[in-house]
């Protein structure tokens, strides 16, 4: 059979032809009412930044990958990386090494374009364990009821709320979430093109705390009906005082919702967030649609300088087209220097998944050789445990 495949990268319109259609088929209910078809052309503004890679056969795409030039906080500090989304293929075209060959040159585009980390969410874990991602913690959801916070109803406490639709509360929500991603690890977040959308649907509530005049807090949410549920997107709060002006709002609303639910960091207690408060705190994950998000690192040089502990090893990353290669890891001083081989240091061997799960903090060294991440003799293992602690990335961006 003659095949005349070709790559290449899409831009404006011909998202509608070459890249919309595989994806609505692969991720929506169908087949959709053909007016349907107008409300893509809306989503083209905010997908302008994107970088869209397809294999076309004969002027048909067959498949179709995406990457959201972002930036990720990793352990202090903020990096571009590939938001990789929107991967599909034609139903005829599938198990064909597609997606292989369109997300290894897409991810190898972004790494030369100065990407040195990506992240996703999978539709199963193990399919991008072979491009060297690994599992992020998911974010936890946590429900309770406004009634259990009524003692806070008439606290009287040192800042401010505002409360206004985010098609007007947008400019102090974005600049926010910017100044999380600063300080949080794992945080991500959208290029402008694409955060706009949230402004442009104007279909979310936004809540702000204020303390001393500035954003301290804040949440975007919805209510389902009256008697119903208050569902509250990410609740990112900086401070105890903080959230519990988000929490004082929430139990204003006890003759109003049954209850409210909220997502929250994998690494937050509501347990603890006041007396008699019942609460649920979940994470459930589920193929296709409800995987914990994935990440790796792209490219290691542009590591050095990260916040890490006292550690010095030799890492071999192997069977990676992105990594392979021998680094000496060092983190005297507290940040990390990136060096070439070295001898009469402890060695590890690992692959992609396995450093980028030390370099997120959620794997321990002893992990790695049991998940098929590598080969970590002890005296490696000691020194990449202190070097990159246990961490907790919050990822925040949906996409
Ligand atoms: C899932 C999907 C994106 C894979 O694309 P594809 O072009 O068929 O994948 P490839 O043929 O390039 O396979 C790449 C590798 O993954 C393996 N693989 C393919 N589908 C897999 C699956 N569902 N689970 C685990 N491994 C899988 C292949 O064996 C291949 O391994 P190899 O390269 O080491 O030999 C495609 O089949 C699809 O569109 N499915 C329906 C929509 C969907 O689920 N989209 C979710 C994307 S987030």
């Amino acid at each position: 059979m003659l095949v005349r495949m070709k790559i290449r990268r899409i831009n404006g319109d011909e998202r509608l032809t070459h890249a919309f259609p595989l994806q609505a088929y692969a991720f929506e209910a169908s087949p959709a009412p053909l007016e349907d078809a107008a409300k893509y052309r809306g989503y083209l503004p905010f997908q302008e930044d994107s970088v869209t890679l397809v294999a076309e056969e004969d002027g048909t795409s067959l498949a179709a990958v995406s990457a959201v030039p972002m930036r990720q906080n990793v352990r202090g500090t903020l990096h571009p990386m590939a938001g990789v989304a929107s991967v599909a293929v034609h139903p005829l075209a599938r198990r064909r090494g597609h997606v292989r060959t369109l997300l290894t040159r897409l991810l190898g585009d972004m790494r030369d374009g100065g990407h040195a980390v990506s992240a996703l969410y999978p539709f199963r874990p193990s399919f991008y364990e072979r491009f060297g991602y690994v599992g992020l913690p998911k974010r936890r959801r946590v429900t309770f009821a406004p009634r259990d916070l009524a003692s806070l109803v008439r606290a009287d406490l040192p800042g401010e709320v505002t409360w206004e639709r985010i098609g007007t509360g947008y400019d102090a929500y974005r600049a926010f979430t910017l100044r999380l991603a600063e300080r949080r690890h794992g945080f991500a977040v959208f290029p402008d093109s694409r955060a706009e959308r949230l402004r442009a649907d104007d279909a979310h509530w936004v809540l702000t705390a204020r303390v001393d005049g500035e954003v301290a807090a804040a949440a975007t949410y919805r209510i389902t009906g009256f008697g119903a549920e208050m569902e509250v997107d990410d609740l990112l709060t900086t401070t105890p005082l903080s959230r519990t002006l988000l929490l004082q709002f929430f139990a204003r609303h006890v003759d109003q919702v049954e209850k409210v639910t909220a997502r929250v960091a994998a690494d937050e207690l509501p347990e603890l967030w006041a007396t008699d408060l019942e609460v649920v705190t979940e994470s459930r994950t589920r193929i296709p649609n409800m995987n914990a998000p994935m990440a790796r690192v792209l490219a290691v040089a542009p590591l050095a300088g990260t916040a890490v502990g006292p550690g010095r090893v030799v890492v071999e990353v192997v069977d990676d087209p992105f990594i392979a290669g021998t680094y000496l890891l060092d983190g005297h001083g507290g940040r990390l220097e990136v060096g070439g081989d070295a001898s009469g240091v402890p060695r590890a061997t690992l692959r992609a998944a396995g450093l980028s799960a030390l370099v997120y903090g959620v794997l321990d060294p002893d992990e790695l050789p049991l998940r098929g991440f590598g080969a970590v003799p002890a005296d490696a293992g000691a020194e990449l445990r202190t070097l990159f602690p246990r961490a907790v990335p919050y990822v925040f961006a949906d996409f």
